[in-house]
C-alpha cells in the first residue's frame, strides 16, 4: 500500500457569518431567513460540511447573536463535531474572517489551506465546492470561483446617464468560495481590514490569485428579491437529488 502523501495540506473553513443584513431590510439578520423551511445559513453549512475534505469549518458569528445556537441544535447537530461557531465578528468582513483565523490558528500550519465561503450564498454545490478544491491542489498562492462578465458594462455620470460603454474583456465577478493559505491569508487581512474579499487582499501584496469558473447559482443573497431566486434554486437541487 502506498504511504499517505504528507504533503497534502489540511483545509479549514471559514464562513463569514456576522453581517447585519442592511441592504436585505429585515429585522433578522439574512443568514439566519427561511428558504424553503431551513435558514439560510443552515443551506449553506450543509453544503460545505458534505466535503469530507474539509476537517473544521469556522463559522464567525457577531457578538451579540442570539439565534446560532438554536439553528444549530435543530439542523447541525450531525455535524457539530466540525461545524464551530466563534463570536468574533467584526466592523467588515475581512475583520470577522481575520478574527475566525486567529481563533484556529494553534491548529494548522502556515501552509495549510483556508476556504473561505459567505454564509450568504447557500446556493452553493457541493460538487462545485469539490472541483474547486482539485483545480488548486498544485496552486502555491490560491484562488477564487469566478465568472467573466456577460453583460454589456456601463460606465455612469452623477446624472445616472451613461458616460461610456465599458470594455468588458477580462472582467470577472468575484464569488466564494475563495482559498488560500492561512499563513498568506492572516497576513494579508490584517494589511487590508476594509477588503471585500480575500483575494483583493492578497493580490495588494503583490500576488496573482486563479481564477476558477463559478456559477451563476452561485448568487449571495443581498437585497430581498433574491429571496426568491435562491428559493427556487435550492428547491431545483433538492429535486434532483
Ligand atoms: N459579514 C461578516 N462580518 C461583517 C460583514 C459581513 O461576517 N462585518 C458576512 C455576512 O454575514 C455575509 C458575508 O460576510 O455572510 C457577505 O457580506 P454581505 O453580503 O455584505 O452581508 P451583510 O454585510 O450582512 O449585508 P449588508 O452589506 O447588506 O449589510
Ligand atoms: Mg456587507
Amino acid at each position: 500500500m502506498a504511504p499517505p502523501n504528507t504533503n497534502k495540506r489540511r483545509v479549514v473553513a471559514v464562513v463569514p457569518a456576522a453581517g447585519s443584513g442592511t441592504r436585505m431590510g429585515d429585522p433578522l439578520p439574512k443568514q439566519y431567513l427561511d428558504i424553503n423551511g431551513l435558514p439560510m445559513i443552515v443551506h449553506t453549512l450543509t453544503a460545505m460540511a458534505a466535503v469530507s475534505r474539509i476537517e473544521q469549518i469556522v463559522v464567525v458569528i457577531a457578538a451579540n447573536d442570539g439565534y446560532w445556537e438554536q439553528t444549530a441544535a435543530r439542523h447541525l447537530a450531525p455535524f457539530a463535531s466540525r461545524v464551530v461557531a466563534h463570536r468574533v465578528g467584526g466592523v467588515t468582513r475581512a475583520e470577522s474572517v481575520l478574527n475566525g483565523l486567529r481563533c484556529v490558528e494553534s491548529l494548522f500550519a502556515h501552509h495549510d489551506w483556508v476556504l473561505v465561503h459567505d454564509a450568504a450564498r447557500p446556493c452553493i454545490r457541493t460538487e462545485l465546492i469539490e472541483q474547486f478544491l482539485d483545480e488548486l491542489e498544485d496552486e502555491s498562492v490560491g484562488g477564487l470561483l469566478a465568472l467573466p462578465v456577460a453583460d454589456t458594462l456601463k460606465r455612469s455620470n452623477s446624472d445616472q446617464r451613461v458616460e461610456a460603454t465599458v470594455a468588458r474583456e477580462h472582467l470577472w465577478r468575484a464569488q466564494t468560495p475563495q482559498m488560500f493559505r492561512f499563513d498568506l491569508l492572516t497576513r494579508a487581512l490584517g494589511a487590508m481590514p476594509d477588503a471585500t474579499d480575500e483575494a483583493q487582499a492578497i493580490e495588494a501584496l503583490g500576488h496573482q490569485p486563479r481564477l476558477v469558473i463559478g456559477e451563476s447559482a452561485n448568487l449571495k443573497v443581498t437585497y430581498a428579491t433574491d429571496m426568491k431566486l435562491a428559493q427556487i434554486l435550492l428547491m431545483e437541487s433538492e429535486r434532483v437529488k
